[in-house]
């Protein structure tokens, strides 16, 4: 199959084939290098989608069902788009020592999903984390890029209910 680069709208396709060319330079078809553009893929979407998974099989020549297979071996592919809101609920050692699984219920209760899930509504998306370097005040979860410390479910209650407000 020709490497041709067929011209798109979508400025962020237009980008994933420029990184996947610059990937061909070096280490083009080896494991880390699907690796490297599937991470790029993400960062631009924000999750793997079928058609950028479908892009990288053809430009890389590689069957979509391998392509798949490493995307659901890694936890950090993410297959589905994430909410407006990313919660990362902190498992390390001293948040779980300082009660991070009650943080955990707590909030799989009040958002009614499971880890790895997304709201129906789009607005939070429900993730673990392994020390979030912020031990100090454990337990610890972080909503996008603000972390939140010496949580209580109660605490949990309330900053989520101001992020529902916020919609
Ligand atoms: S173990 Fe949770 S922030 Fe370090």
């Amino acid at each position: 199959m020709a490497d041709t680069v067929v011209k798109t709208a979508d400025p962020k396709m237009a980008e994933l084939r420029k990184f996947m060319a610059e990937q061909k330079k070096t280490q083009y078809n080896d494991e880390a290098s699907l690796i490297a553009i599937l991470h790029k893929a993400q960062e631009l979407y924000g999750y793997l989608s079928v058609e950028a998974m479908d892009e990288v099989a053809v430009t890389m020549k590689i069957p979509t069902a391998h392509i798949w297979g490493v995307a659901t071996f890694y936890h950090y592919f993410c297959l589905t788009p994430k909410g407006k809101y990313v919660i990362s609920v902190c498992l390390g050692t001293a948040c779980y020592v300082k009660g991070a699984d009650e943080i955990m219920s707590k909030i799989k209760d009040e958002l009614k999903i499971k880890v790895g899930e997304t709201t129906p509504d789009k607005l939070f998306t429900l993730q673990e984390a392994r020390c979030l370097g912020a031990c100090g005040i454990a337990p610890v979860m972080m909503i996008n890029d603000k972390i939140y410390g010496t949580l209580t479910p109660k605490k949990v209650t309330e900053i989520l209910n101001n992020y529902r407000k916020q919609g």
